[in-house]
């Protein structure tokens, strides 16, 4: 059973009695997606590898008057993908949108990347949004033929997070561009898959988001722990400066703003709408 909806604080409530999962939602745009969602009205798994941060927007959501609870853990690890989406479907009694969110950058010229950094890409941001989607197929399928023989019509989402270094390439990022071109291929068959359970199936790519990945060395020397390893993220100040002054609205965006875009694909609004790479940032291409 579907636990009832608690009142919230947004003012237009779109995604009340919605079920939502946001992977890498501890901080930067997952975190403001998953309190887009939450207040506007969907109860949303909050995942990230860090536990403190996932327990630490859970609780945001919730002092807010909104549904949230976390689940810690990396993505890429064995089993993940089925117990992300059981927790949902345990927890709030469904399952209807599915942002695959967490990924990171691992830079390097082509002549010093090593297999490690080519496969952590790869294994973030594309084989684990395609075991979780897997993990979800199951529930898609009952569900929509549940749903077809009562007559009703239920679109579920997917947003899948890509970039322009995705979709337009960016020196020193060869294996990132790669995985994330890769999400673009996989998110436009997914879409034609999945088009008989009428779940929608999409993309937001972003340019320059202000975030612990993109912010320049000057500012702040972020670094992400992956398998006890200490991965540098970031921009070299010069490509800093360089990017931002190629940005037709002349700033990066914000967390915040990332978040509509990709609430925009989770909105009844876009239910005709699937098999779409939606980019995000400020007009900005390579
Ligand atoms: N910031 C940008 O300008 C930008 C541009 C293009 C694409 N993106 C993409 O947006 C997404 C979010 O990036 P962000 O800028 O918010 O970064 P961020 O570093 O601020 O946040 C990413 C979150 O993902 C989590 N994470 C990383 N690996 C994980 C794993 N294996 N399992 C679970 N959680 C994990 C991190 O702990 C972190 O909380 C990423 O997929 C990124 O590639 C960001």
């Amino acid at each position: 059973m579907r636990l009832s909806t608690v009142p919230v604080w947004g003012v237009t409530v779109k995604l009340q009695g919605k079920v939502a999962v946001v992977t890498g939602a501890g901080q930067g745009i997952g975190r403001s997606v998953a309190l887009k969602l939450a207040a506007e009205g969907a109860a949303v798994v909050v995942n990230d590898l860090d536990e403190d941060a996932a327990t630490t927007v859970a609780q945001e959501v919730q002092d807010r008057g909104g549904q949230a609870m976390p689940f810690a853990g990396s993505v890429t690890a064995d089993g993940f993908a089925e117990g992300f989406v059981t927790s949902a479907v345990d927890a709030y009694g469904g399952l209807d949108i599915v942002v695959n969110n967490a990924g990171y950058t691992w830079d390097s010229v082509i002549q010093r990347m090593t297999d490690a950094q080519w496969d952590a890409m790869f294994d973030v941001h594309v084989k684990a949004p395609f075991r979780i989607l897997r993990a979800a197929q199951p529930h898609f399928s009952a569900w929509s033929k549940a749903e077809r023989e009562r007559g009703e019509l239920v679109t579920r989402k997917v947003v899948n997070i890509t970039s322009i270094s995705g979709t337009d390439g960016n020196a020193g990022q060869v294996n990132y561009s790669a995985a994330k071109a890769a999400v673009v291929g996989f998110t436009r068959s997914l879409a034609k898959e999945w088009g008989r359970y009428n779940v929608t199936v999409n993309s937001v790519g972003f340019g320059m988001i202000r975030t612990r990945l993109t912010e320049s060395h000057e500012v702040q020397d972020g670094t992400i722990e992956v398998e006890g390893q200490q991965i540098k993220v970031g921009l070299p100040p010069a490509h800093y400066d360089a990017l931002l002054a190629s940005i037709p609205l002349g700033r990066a965006g914000t967390a915040d703003e990332a978040a509509g875009a990709v609430y925009l694909l989770c909105a009844p609004e876009s239910d005709y709408v699937t098999g779409e790479v939606l980019i995000c940032g400020g007009g900005y291409h390579f």
